[in-house]
């Protein structure tokens, strides 16, 4: 959430930063600003898109090698210019640019307020910036050590670069479960939330961790820690690749990253799986195999689109490895006082890596004894970085705000997980395990197939694109895809939409049902048909608008539905493999044909870092 760059080097640092700030508008896009150093501290700020503060600055003198600047997604206080980041001390000599939230925030801006201090933004980094400074006049002290002295004051979740305009050649960044890479180029520090804005100019990075403090000049690079020991930190080479980051010719980086999906889900089977000699390896759990085969639960935390691909796994394991699944809401698990024991095994699912309530639920779990794994995208994130074990989906960057490649990537690792777990406890059917991972190396080919019904999905979007709410109705493994499916819907379109198991319609959500309600049917599992075909009629009865989507040949369900999208048959445990893609292509031609931004909807970004 938010994001934040950094640089100091001989290069001009403006436009290095606002090409970063681009790279990371996914992460925040209501209002963006710039400071950089040249003899003055010069300050750019804007409401809106990083597009609008570059057009505001034009003609102005941006000159200068050392600069911070700043994409946000707004916690405190409304998205204005004056909220905006970066944010001045009181006396204009400091700048600062932070991620994440201060929670006692207003107890310092108190404190402050009675030494005179006073601001003129609603937000609680100005605050940090005035204590900042505070411990600078009171004590003279360098800025890194006033840094740090305020830090220690603080509560709360921080990345943050400040720049001094009276110690002009010098940043200093500091994190606290909020994360922050350094860029080391020759001569050249690059500082960014992820390391998408840093690829382009170098692939040695270090990760900051928490409560370290990096002081750094455009020739060397120092970090210590809050308690001022001397760090030495590990260097990283990132493997991304900068065409990761560009849309490759696609409209928008959802419908490159919808059309992606056979890859990078044979991307993240390449090497853990062989059907000929009957394998799967999971070098993240070999270690552990003992623990996992032991275990007597296994807990999956996530949130949003991951927590339905979580839901997915729970049948997965539930049904081939016969061990009791449990999928929480990390936000609710973490405060709720769960049980959690030395024999469970707690899951996390994220595509970044860095969701605050994903990232706490698992600290909890690991300080009762439980093995902690996680099925991450973003390589050294915090919490692949905090796991026991894990498995990289190695989906490639997911830079569009609503995930698709990452919800099939965690799907292909929960297959594979569920598959290993069953083949360590000889819970399944040795054929039938033969079987499924056969068809589960099919399963790019057949989501090729169904990319190629794109018009059709297009067509019915052009026809239920005015409706204000929509019903998703799936059962068994289809079920969470009903509720993906709605969640796609309602981010990037805003239509109200809601997914339910398709019998619980009758509890209720029927009533919503008239001859607008376009109701979505995924009936393309075999288990369940004739019951869902039932749930067609009630719907039908009531003169709902069925789109079905249904395996290639199906004449029943053909008959009774409005539309129908065929797609290709395959085992139910992978049917939602293949539902899932009509609904992401549903749901972005809805939003496109609205004119709605799909790569960045209204409130949304991409990496949850706050609670
Ligand atoms: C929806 C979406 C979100 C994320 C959720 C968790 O399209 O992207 O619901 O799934 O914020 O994020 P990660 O997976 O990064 O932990």
């Amino acid at each position: 959430m938010c994001g934040i760059v950094g640089y100091i080097g001989k290069q001009e640092a403006y436009p290095i930063i606002i090409k970063g700030l681009q790279r990371l508008e996914y992460r925040g896009y209501d209002s963006a600003g710039v400071a950089i150093l040249d003899g003055d501290l010069k300050m750019f700020k804007k409401k809106g898109k990083v597009s609008d503060l570059e057009a505001s600055v034009k003609g102005l003198n941006t000159s200068g090698n050392v600069g911070i600047g700043h994409t946000r997604w707004a916690t405190h206080g409304p998205p204005n210019d004056v909220n905006a980041h970066p944010h001045y001390s009181h006396n204009q000599r400091l700048a600062i640019i932070h991620n994440g939230i201060i929670e006692n925030y207003s107890t310092l801006k108190s404190a402050l307020e009675n030494l005179g201090h006073t601001f003129i933004s609603d937000t609680d980094t100005e605050v940090l910036v005035h204590v900042i400074e505070e411990f600078q006049k009171r004590d003279g002290l360098k800025l890194e050590e006033a840094v740090r002295k305020a830090l220690k004051r603080v509560i709360g979740a921080y990345a943050i670069v400040v720049v001094d305009k009276e110690d002009p050649n010098k940043l200093v960044a500091a994190r606290k479960a909020s994360p922050l890479v350094i860029g080391l180029g020759k001569d050249e520090f690059f500082i960014a939330s992820d390391a998408t804005p840093i690829i382009e100019y170098t692939n040695r990075v270090i990760y900051l961790q928490d409560e370290e403090i990096a002081i750094i000049h455009h020739n060397s690079l120092e970090i210590i820690n809050i308690e001022n020991e001397v760090q030495d930190p590990e260097i990283h080479e990132l493997e991304m690749k900068l065409e990761a980051l560009e849309k490759g010719g696609y409209d928008s980086f959802m419908l490159k990253e919808i059309y992606q999906q056979p890859d990078t889900i044979a991307d993240g089977m390449r090497g853990r799986i062989n059907v000929e000699e009957g394998w799967i390896k999971l070098g993240g759990i070999n270690e552990f195999q003992e623990r996992i085969k032991k275990a007597k639960r296994l807990i999956i935390v996530a949130c949003g689109t991951s927590w339905h691909a979580g839901l997915i796994g729970e049948y997965l394991v539930e049904d081939l490895a016969r061990l009791p699944v449990e999928v929480e809401y990390a936000s609710e698990f973490r405060y709720r006082n769960p049980v959690i024991n030395e024999d469970d095994v707690v899951i996390a699912l994220s595509q970044s890596g860095e969701t605050a309530d994903t990232l706490a639920a698992l600290e909890l779990a690991k300080d009762k004894g439980a093995l902690i794994y996680g099925i991450v995208n973003v390589v050294g994130s915090s919490i692949a970085r905090l796991t026991h074990a894990g498995s990289y989906i190695h989906a490639g960057p997911e830079i569009g705000v609503a995930s698709t490649k990452a919800f099939t990537g965690q799907l292909t690792l929960l297959t594979l997980l569920a598959m290993r777990i069953a083949q360590l406890r000889d819970s399944v059917d040795k054929e039938f395990l033969g079987k499924l991972m056969k068809e589960l190396v099919n399963i790019p080919d057949k989501i090729r197939q169904v990319l190629e019904l794109n018009e059709k999905v297009r067509y019915i979007a052009s026809e239920i694109q005015d409706s204000p709410n929509a019903i998703y109705l799936g059962r068994g493994y289809n079920f969470p895809v009903a509720l993906e499916g709605a969640l796609k819907l309602k981010e990037i379109s805003y239509i109200h939409a809601e997914g339910y198991p398709a019998a619980e319609m009758k509890h209720g959500p029927i009533a919503l049902i008239d001859e607008k309600m376009p109701v979505v049917v995924l009936a393309n599992n075999t288990n369940n048909y004739d019951k869902v075909v039932s749930n067609i009629q009630e719907v039908k009865a009531r003169k709902g608008i069925v789109i079905a989507i249904v395996n290639e040949g199906d004449t029943e369900i053909k008959k009774i539905a409005d539309y129908t999208i065929e797609i290709p048959a395959t085992m139910d445990e992978l049917a939602p493999f293949l539902s899932v893609i009509p609904l992401q292509l549903l749901s972005y031609h809805i939003a496109i044909m609205r004119g709605c931004n799909v790569d960045q909807p209204r409130n949304l970004a991409k990496s949850v870092t706050v609670e």
